[in-house]
């Protein structure tokens, strides 16, 4: 089954392409993201590369694909889920987290990774300072964003991890699903415990992209609350501001796990991991 409606940006460097497949809107901010970037990357990793606008449909057109020089893609919303279909391999944390980021082309097969769980725990701990274990962490919302993050979070061993979701199936789902590898627990966004003090509160709704402002519990936030959005933009997030607005700590946009996933699967392509420092800074300048 193709996946539809992608146009995307490719970085070409000794024949060989990589992209970037997701929503027109995701893509285009990432674009500019890349050509803010992208050029400290690519010579850090030793590349000429450029970047150009790239079509495809995954699976009809896979075989073009490779003939011009393809290697690897990123997927990202809405495409995450729907790829894992499509792939003939899948690594362990890509089944587990139920979504693919990261397609290679080995051998005439299809292999679909994914580093969003990587990414994230990557920014937190190497460039936040943020210690998972022995934390008491909340995530909002128990969509394809919080599948990828569960299983790599509880595997640092945190105090507790609820998942709270506008609708509580969802997120009880998802912790049934992980109940076996941490201290997993769901609710309502009305009912998050809040005798608990929050070390880490990460949203992975979808509300902020629409514009929507959801009820986010503001008496889980306290003083020492750490406030990540796996979000970002320009400009500070609904997420964000809430955050502030509500006392925490902390409040940051997830530009660095988007860097360290994209770094991730760098590695995985060509077996070089950028050094990432360089583009954080930059990104800092440019937002
Ligand atoms: P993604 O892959 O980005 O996680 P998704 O799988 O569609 O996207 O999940 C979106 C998440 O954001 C869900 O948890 C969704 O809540 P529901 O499960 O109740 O639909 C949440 N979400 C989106 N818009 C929201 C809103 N306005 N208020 C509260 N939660 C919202």
């Amino acid at each position: 089954m193709p996946v539809r409606g992608l146009l995307k940006i490719s970085c070409q460097a000794q024949n060989q392409i990589f992209s970037i497949c997701g929503s027109d809107e995701l893509c285009t901010e990432r674009q500019t993201l890349f050509e803010t970037a992208g050029h400290g990357q690519r010579r850090q990793s030793g590349e000429a590369g450029r970047y150009s606008e790239f079509i495809l449909l995954v699976h009809r057109n896979r075989v073009l694909f490779q003939r011009t020089g393809g290697k690897g893609l990123n997927i990202t919303v809405p495409h995450k889920t729907e790829v894992t279909k499509l792939v003939d391999k899948i690594s362990d944390r890509a089944a587990t987290a139920g979504a693919v980021n990261t397609l290679s082309f080995r051998g005439g097969e299809v292999h679909g990774d994914n580093t969003d769980g990587i990414g994230l725990l990557r920014d937190l701990d190497v460039n936040l300072g943020v210690t998972i274990e022995g934390a008491n962490i909340l995530i909002l919302g128990a969509g394809g964003a919080t599948r990828g993050i569960v299983g790599p979070l509880l595997e640092m061993q945190p105090a507790s991890l609820w998942i709270a979701n506008r609708t509580l199936g969802k997120a009880q789902i998802l912790a049934d699903h992980f109940s076996k590898t941490g201290p997993v627990s769901a609710c309502r966004f009305n009912v998050v415990p809040v005798s608990t003090k929050y070390d880490l509160i990460i949203n992975a709704t979808s509300a902020g992209v629409h514009g929507e402002a959801p009820p986010y519990p503001s008496a889980a936030v306290s003083s020492s609350t750490f406030c990540y959005d796996l979000s970002y933009g320009l400009k500070p997030t609904p997420f964000c501001t809430w955050a502030r607005e509500s006392g925490a700590a902390h409040s940051v946009m997830g530009w660095g796990m988007l860097v360290e996933q994209a770094a991730e699967s760098f590695n995985i392509w060509r077996g070089i991991r950028p050094d990432t420092a360089p583009v954080l800074k930059q990104m800092v300048i440019a937002a």
